[in-house]
C-alpha cells in the first residue's frame, strides 16, 4: 500500500462548514459570536462535564456529545477551545479523521511539572512533539487555523498592508499583553497551561510580530524572516514576600510566573521586545508597535477607542458592557464599540472558515503556531539561565 492510500482525506464541504466545539467555557462563548453567518454552522459541542456541555448545547440549539471521538463523524471541523494541555491530542484525533482544525492559543506546550525537569528538557520535548504533529497534520491534508486573534486585529492587518505595499524594513517592534489575571480556575497551573504569563499572554503579541516579519520578508526578500534567538526573564511578583495585596490583582499562581520579558532577534538581525504580565489594572493592555525604516505604526488591539464613555457613577452603567476586563464602569471608559471586531476575533473566524472552504492556508496557520511555540519555550530556557541568549530550534 502506498503512503498516499493511507492518508486521511479532509471532508468534502458543499454547504456551511459543520463545526464541533471542544470546550464550553469562555473562549467557546466568544467563538460562537464570531462564526461567519451562512459559511459555518456550529452543530455540536463536547466538554467533560455533562451539565455544562448540555447547557451550552441547549443554549445554542446544537447536539451535546460525550466525547471528541463521538462528535468527529458529525463535523467538518473542530474548534478547540479547551485547556492547552488537551490541544495536541485533539489536533491529532481530528487530523486522523480528516477533520479541519481551528485551535485556540497557545497551540500546545509542555504539561508536566516544571519541578520535574530542566527548561531545556521541556523545549526538547515540545520540539519533538511539534515535529510529529506537523507531519501528521500536513499528511492529513486538512486546513489548520491557529486562532490567534491579534493577527487579525484590524490595526495589525492595516500594518501588514503598509509593510507589504511600501516594502518597509521593520527595524524593531514592541508588543505587550497584560491584564489583572485570567478568570480561569486552572490558570496558574503549569501542567494545564504549559507555563505562565510568557506563554499564555506573551503568545498574543508574539504571533503578530512574527507574522509581520514573515510578511516583510516575503515582500522584500521572497522568503519569510523568522526568529533566530531569544533572551527572556520571568518573575513572580505577586509571590514576593514584600508584595502588598490590595485585592485588585489575581494572586493564585500555583507554579507559574506572573511577569515575563522576551527579546527576539530575527534571522536578519532586527529585534522585537515583548512584555506579558498579570500585573496591570484598567482592562486588557494589548498592542504592537512597529518602528520601520520608512514609517512607524501603533497597532491598538485592546483597548481600541471608538468612543470614550464617561459615567459619573458605576450605578448608571453597571449593566452595560464596554470593554474586556475593566473592573468598574465608572469615570472615563475606553469603548471599542465591537470588541470582537477590534481585537480580531471576528476576522479570525471569517478567514479560517474561508480557508477551509477554499482549500487555502489561513493568514495564521501551522507555521506561525509552531514558530511561536518554539520561541516561547526557548524563552523559558533563557529565563532559567537569567536571560542568556538561546537559539530558537526552528523546524
Ligand atoms: N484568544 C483569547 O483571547 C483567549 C481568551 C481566553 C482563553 N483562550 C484560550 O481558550 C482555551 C480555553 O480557555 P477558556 O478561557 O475558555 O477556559 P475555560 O475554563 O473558561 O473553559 C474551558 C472549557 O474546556 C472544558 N474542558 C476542560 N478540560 C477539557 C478536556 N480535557 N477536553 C475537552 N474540554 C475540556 C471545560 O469544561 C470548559 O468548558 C485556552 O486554550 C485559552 O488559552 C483564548
Amino acid at each position: 500500500m502506498t503512503t498516499r492510500d493511507t492518508q486521511p482525506h479532509p471532508r468534502r464541504i458543499s454547504g456551511p462548514v459543520r463545526v464541533g466545539m471542544i470546550g464550553a467555557g469562555f473562549a467557546a462563548k466568544f467563538h460562537m459570536e464570531n462564526f461567519p453567518a451562512g459559511k459555518a454552522a456550529v452543530v455540536g459541542v463536547t466538554s467533560p462535564r455533562a451539565s455544562s456541555r448540555e447547557e451550552f448545547a441547549r443554549r445554542h440549539g446544537i447536539t451535546a456529545y460525550s466525547s471528541v471521538e463521538e462528535m468527529l463523524p458529525h463535523v467538518d471541523a473542530v474548534d478547540i477551545c479547551s485547556p492547552p494541555s488537551s490541544h495536541a491530542e485533539y489536533m491529532r484525533q481530528a487530523a486522523q479523521a480528516g477533520v479541519h482544525i481551528i485551535i485556540e492559543k497557545p497551540f500546545t506546550g509542555f504539561f508536566g511539572s516544571p519541578a520535574s525537569c530542566t527548561k531545556q528538557q521541556m523545549l526538547d520535548a515540545v520540539h519533538a512533539e511539534l515535529k510529529t504533529l506537523r507531519q501528521e497534520i500536513l499528511r492529513s491534508g486538512i486546513t489548520l487555523g491557529y486562532a490567534e486573534n491579534c493577527v487579525y486585529a484590524p490595526s495589525v492587518q492595516k500594518e501588514r498592508e503598509v509593510v507589504e505595499q511600501t516594502r518597509a524594513q521593520i527595524l524593531r517592534m514592541q508588543g505587550e499583553e497584560s491584564h489583572n489575571g485570567s478568570h480561569s480556575p486552572v490558570y496558574g497551573i503549569w501542567s494545564v497551561q504549559g507555563g505562565g504569563s510568557l506563554i499564555a499572554k506573551g503568545c498574543h503579541p508574539l504571533t503578530p510580530i512574527l507574522y509581520l516579519k514573515r510578511k516583510e520578508g516575503m515582500a522584500r526578500l521572497g522568503r519569510p524572516i523568522r526568529p533566530a534567538t531569544v533572551s527572556a526573564r520571568t518573575h513572580t511578583i505577586t509571590k514576593l514576600p514584600g508584595f502588598e495585596d490590595r485585592g485588585f490583582l489575581r494572586t493564585t499562581y500555583q507554579d507559574t510566573e506572573d511577569y515575563a520579558l522576551l527579546h527576539v532577534v530575527f534571522d536578519d538581525g532586527t529585534v522585537a521586545d515583548i512584555t506579558a504580565s498579570e500585573l496591570v489594572l484598567g482592562g486588557i493592555h494589548d498592542y504592537v508597535e512597529v518602528f520601520a525604516n520608512n514609517h512607524r505604526t501603533r497597532c491598538h488591539i485592546s483597548p481600541v477607542r471608538v468612543a470614550d464613555v464617561y459615567s459619573p457613577s458605576h450605578e448608571v452603567t453597571k449593566d452595560l458592557y464596554f470593554v474586556e476586563k475593566i473592573s468598574t464602569n465608572e469615570g472615563w471608559i475606553p469603548c471599542p464599540g465591537n470588541d470582537n471586531w477590534a481585537n480580531g476575533r471576528e476576522g479570525e473566524l471569517t478567514d479560517i472558515i474561508g480557508a477551509i472552504h477554499e482549500g487555502r492556508p489561513p493568514e495564521c496557520g501551522l507555521d506561525l503556531a509552531i514558530d511561536t511555540t518554539l520561541a516561547l519555550y526557548a524563552g523559558y530556557v533563557s529565563a532559567e539561565a537569567l536571560g542568556r541568549e538561546v537559539p530558537v530550534p526552528l523546524l
